[in-house]
């Protein structure tokens, strides 16, 4: 349900509230204080931080189970006269080769209900190479999606990642979480 919720946002003849087509200041920031590598971003949308990191040297992948947002990114990278790849696909079920310097995720977690975060973070643990970042922005619970506490953050990733930063987010209760893989 949740796919076809999000499916059909992409097919209206308007922008979802999301797609902005903006790429965060927090995330040009990191892409300005670290060299680049190989990306992901889970639950990519559009693309537009995909082919934010590509137009700045990065090799990114993105990927998203909404097919139509993915085929609106493909056309954005050629737009842009970038190379990237996406990849339509369920990030619990994550079956894109890593490993990764870099994983974000900008609200889609927060969106997968809590038994989904178990298989996110093993498929992500598997990318992510030792040492590397994963960057994530979600609301807080209480708001339109399910939301993570800074705890609930904290227990998925154990297994594999520390939490090294929580910074608030603007406008809604909601955090940016830097968490590096051991
Ligand atoms: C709020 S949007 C954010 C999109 C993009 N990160 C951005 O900032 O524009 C959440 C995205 O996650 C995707 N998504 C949600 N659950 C997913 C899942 N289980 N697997 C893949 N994509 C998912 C949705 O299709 C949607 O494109």
């Amino acid at each position: 349900m949740r796919r076809l919720w999000f499916s059909l946002w992409y097919w209206l003849p308007r922008r979802p509230p999301w797609d902005t087509g903006v790429t965060p200041p927090e995330l040009v920031r990191f892409v300005e204080s670290h060299p680049a590598g190989r990306a992901l971003d889970l639950g990519c949308g559009t693309g537009t931080n995909v082919v934010y990191l590509a137009r700045h040297g990065w090799s990114a992948v993105g990927v998203d189970f909404a097919g139509r947002a993915i085929a609106k990114a493909r056309r954005r990278a050629r737009e842009a006269g970038v190379t990237c790849t996406f990849v339509v696909g369920d990030v619990t079920r994550l079956a894109v080769p890593g490993p990764f310097d870099l994983a974000l995720d900008i609200g889609c977690l927060h969106s997968i209900p809590p038994s989904g975060r178990p298989g996110y973070a093993t498929g992500l643990s598997r990318v992510v190479r030792p040492g590397g970042t994963y960057w994530l922005y979600a609301f807080a619970p209480g708001g339109p999606a399910y939301g993570l506490t800074r705890e609930d953050v904290r227990d998925t990733f154990a297994a594999a990642f520390d939490v090294v930063r929580v910074e608030e987010g603007k406008g809604r209760p909601s955090a940016w979480y830097t968490l590096a893989r051991r």
